[in-house]
């Protein structure tokens, strides 16, 4: 889908200032200004997005695999809760195929009320998918991709408008959901994917009734992934905060079917794998607002319930080994498990350390008071020069032992 294309749509038109993906803000104010940041773009070509749009070659673009053993479980992750999706059917949603996607502008009362530090306002939703030869999700978990993923673009209010946030860091949020072949038909998605055939041809609108777009999104809203990253289409401005939810949403090989085949985007070509390959981390984290399950045995560590760790003379501070849970079947536990095994190893290290450290400053003070002791004892005026001087070659080997200890 030509970007161009749809900008000439949007002059002509006069649409609304943001009616692309999570994508929107190429400068429809601008539509034939060329250089960086404008012109069209394809999913065909996304190794020369970053020559047009900068932005596209930096260090937190999204999409990224998501390494389920390399998140970090974090506890300040709420649910994620949502108000005002129980839209009246009065109520006209406006459908467009915009070339790259299928978008549903959605009305700013919805909003996400929890999960985030601040509140969001909903812009739009559009999907991405794949083809009838392949998965098209653009996160990835593990490696796997998902038959397709649904966005749901939110803006900071506390900005003039979603054009205005879409620049700032953490001016974006998006809530993604991965879509996969169920059993049944996803009756929340009729309403968007009977649609679908009103808008086949690139550039075309239709509007949907209001529905209840809030079952689009998974049941469970608590289980997620959250990160820094991008929009995944040019521009790429980097100020999405992203929501990827951990349970997925089933539609029917039918409906899936009817995604990947029904919408063209350009030369009336049909519209697939409109995904873009993931994008490498940088040293980001993803968070997790949920720990992995655990097996029944494992019952998560209780309220200071871990055994106090005290270092045993031998420098063996191991719980005894064989305990239930301590650490043999760890292995599909969660990584705040391995960190608090790792914290405590780290601990029991340090420790040691500590001891050894301390053990020989005492041996060392013990053996200069004791040879102070016989040398006044046996102390005579020629043998003065001689012990003065086996003192003074000892000392900077006590200093050296004594030396290292306030560094520490
Ligand atoms: C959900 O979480 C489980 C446990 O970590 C993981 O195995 C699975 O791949 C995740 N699925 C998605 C879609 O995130
Ligand atoms: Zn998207």
């Amino acid at each position: 889908m030509s970007r161009t294309r749809l900008g000439f749509s949007l002059l002509l038109l006069a649409a609304l200032g943001w009616s692309d993906d999570e994508h929107g803000s190429e400068d429809s104010s601008h539509p034939k200004k060329k250089g960086p940041g404008h012109g069209p773009w394809s999913y065909a070509d996304v190794a020369q997005w970053a020559s047009m749009f900068p932005d596209c070659g930096g260090q937190m673009q999204s999409p990224i695999n998501i390494d389920t053993s390399s998140t970090s479980v974090s506890l300040e992750l709420q649910p994620v809760e949502l108000a005002g999706y129980r839209l009246d059917p009065r109520e006209q949603l406006r459908l467009e195929n915009n070339g790259h996607t299928v978008v549903l502008e959605l009305p700013s009362s919805l909003t996400i009320a929890s999960g985030y530090p601040q509140e969001y306002r909903a812009s739009q939703l559009h999907l991405h998918w794949g083809s009838p030869e392949g998965p098209g999700s653009e996160h990835t978990v593990d490696g796997r991709r998902y038959d397709g993923e649904l966005h749901v673009v939110y803006y900071n209010p506390s900005y003039q408008s979603i054009k205005e946030a879409m620049r700032q860091p953490g001016g974006l949020a998006v809530l993604a959901a991965f879509l996969q072949v169920g059993p049944e038909d996803n009756e929340h998605y009729q309403p968007l994917l009977e649609q679908l055939p009103e808008v086949q041809e690139k550039g075309k609108k239709t509007t949907v009734d209001g529905f209840d777009i809030k079952g689009l999104l998974p049941t469970s809203l608590s289980r997620y992934y959250r990160y820094s990253g991008s929009l995944t289409t040019p521009p790429c401005y980097q100020t999405v905060n992203w929501t990827v939810f951990n349970q997925t949403v089933l539609l029917s090989q039918k409906q899936i079917s009817l995604l990947e085949t029904t919408l063209q985007g350009d030369h009336e070509e049909l519209l697939q794998n409109n995904f873009r390959p993931t994008q490498s981390l940088h040293g980001r984290k993803v968070l997790a607002s949920f720990q992995a399950a655990l097996s029944p045995r494992q019952a998560p560590i209780p309220d200071g319930g871990a055994p106090p760790v005290t270092p045993a003379p031998d420098g063996n501070t191991e719980s005894p080994d064989g305990a239930p849970g301590a650490g043999a079947g760890c292995v599909p536990c969660a990584d705040a498990e391995q960190q608090l095994g790792f914290s405590l190893r780290t601990a029991d290290v340090l420790a040691g350390l500590f001891g050894v450290l301390f053990a020989v400053t005492a041996l060392a003070l013990l053996i200069y008071v004791h040879k102070q002791r016989s040398q006044n004892q046996r102390l005579s005026p020629q043998a003065q020069g001689h012990l003065h001087g086996s003192h003074h070659r000892q000392e900077p080997g006590i200093d050296a032992v004594l030396v290292p200890g306030p560094g520490l």
